[in-house]
């Protein structure tokens, strides 16, 4: 029964991200605590994201094997039958055990009477191979097509690097010492990292592990963070010695606090409108042993009125919320989530937190926007229509360590240099003198 009780957690995980439109971060981390031991957490980890980046082929194959729709009573079936398919291929778990344990699964969720079909399809999948399906057939078509337009020469390369698992990359907390001397305590524990040349703080790990078991995890020495998101400090830098920052959207945390890694002189203010995700920055930022030079406020970044006090910040990040197209391969349910109409609105909200925040940046500050997207709408187009109507904002370069020029942006594409896809722009407010 062990091995079905994974099998179980992951169907109902899928089944509430595939068929109740529930997001897979938050279901994994309402499913996960309840799953003691820790290669059981691993192995529901595996499955889910082995499901949701392949769905398109998964449903080809029940189209092909099961001769009617399953009626909605047997949606969470359709989840069991996915969870099985992905353990033969492609995760090629020992296959005798996987429809074992699978099977077993379908009698704890109360379906016995089905657990029989369940090991015939499973059996036929065996024998015959899942059917090969395009990971384009996973896109929408509107968010396709909007690729197309962005980026023609690009598109199946991004399509390509959102079915990829994404490689595990580390930021070395360089308050508690070097990138090197991290780099060596891991190699002392057998794990293989190799450090970057675009950012400074970044190790990329040759095989994930639990985070648990790098060294100092517990005591702040290091995070998990993509190193496409670890440039966004890089983009504001360099600061003055004692700079106010503010970081605009700032949950879960992770650039708040490598801002504050970055320069022990500097302090920084944290926003975020949801009070649940900020609690998280908090945590993190006692991890890291971070929290005395942060001020948290749980706040509508764009209603001034309620959490500003008119003292200008010296420099501001707005990390914006956004359709996060350039993290599918971390986040696979972006693309049963999101709706064109969704765009519409984030559009209109990152303008509005742009011309907002830019009121509190100082003259002569820089401001930062960034976003996980790949769409240009919210990129270039948006960083374009807020500099030509904004007098007083200037965009300032920034190098090819960023990715590909993107109006007055860079725009780092999916999968490039293994990192997410990621959008920069760094502007300057011009000071009174017109400088
Ligand atoms: C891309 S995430 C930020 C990630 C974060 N900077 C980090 O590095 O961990 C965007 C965040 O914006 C927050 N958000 C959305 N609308 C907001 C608003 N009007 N004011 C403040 N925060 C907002 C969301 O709750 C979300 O946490």
């Amino acid at each position: 029964m062990a091995g079905s009780e994974s099998r179980v957690v992951a169907t109902r995980v899928l089944d509430a991200v595939l068929h109740h439109g529930r997001s897979l971060k938050a279901e994994l981390s309402n499913a996960l605590p309840q799953v003691p031991d820790p290669r059981d957490r691993a192995l529901v980890e595996a499955i889910c994201f082995a499901v949701l980046r392949q769905p398109a082929r998964l449903d080809a194959a029940l189209k092909a094997w099961v001769p009617k729709p399953l009626p909605r009573r047997d949606l969470e079936l359709r989840a069991l039958l996915m969870v099985g398919f992905v353990q033969l291929d492609p995760m090629r778990l020992p296959s005798h055990a996987a429809v074992a344990a699978t099977v077993d699964a379908a009698r704890a969720l109360g379906r016995a009477h089905q657990a029989g079909m369940v090991n015939a399809l499973l059996r036929r999948a065996q024998r015959e191979g899942l059917p090969t399906v395009a990971a384009h057939a996973n896109w929408p078509q509107w968010l396709r097509d909007a690729l197309a337009r962005d980026w023609p020469d690009e598109v199946n390369a991004i399509i390509e690097a959102g079915a990829q698992e994404p490689p595990l990359w580390l930021r070395v907390n360089v308050q508690q010492g070097r990138r090197e001397q991290y780099h060596a305590r891991l190699q002392a524990e057998g794990i293989e990292a190799v450090d970057d040349s675009r950012a400074p703080d970044a190790l990329c790990l040759r095989t994930a592990v639990p985070v648990a078991s790098l060294p100092g995890f517990a005591q702040g020495a290091v995070s998990v963070q993509d190193a496409a998101a670890q440039l966004v400090v890089d983009a504001l830098q360099p600061l003055q010695a004692s700079s106010r920052v503010l970081d605009a959207c700032a949950a879960p945390g992770g650039k708040t606090a490598h801002l504050l890694e970055r320069d022990a002189s500097i302090t920084v203010t944290a926003l975020d409108i949801d009070e649940r995700r900020l609690s998280n920055v908090r945590k993190t930022l006692e991890r890291l042993q971070l929290h005395e030079r942060a001020r948290l406020r749980a706040a509508d970044a764009s209603a001034l009125d309620a959490w500003w006090d008119g003292t200008p910040f010296d420099a501001v990040l707005l990390d914006a919320p956004c359709s996060a197209t350039g993290i599918v391969r971390r986040q696979p349910d972006v693309l049963l989530h999101r709706r064109e109409t969704d765009l519409d609105a984030l559009q209109l909200l990152q303008a509005r937190l742009l011309d907002a925040l830019w009121r509190t940046l100082r003259p002569g500050g820089v401001f930062v926007y960034a976003t996980c997207s790949v769409l240009k709408a919210e990129n270039e187009a948006q960083v374009e229509a807020f500099l030509a109507r904004t007098p007083d904002a200037q965009a300032e370069p920034l190098d090819e360590r960023f990715g590909r020029i993107s109006g007055a942006g860079r725009q780092r594409l999916p999968g490039e240099n293994g990192y997410d896809g990621f959008f920069y722009a760094r502007l300057r407010k011009r000071d009174a003198s017109g400088g």
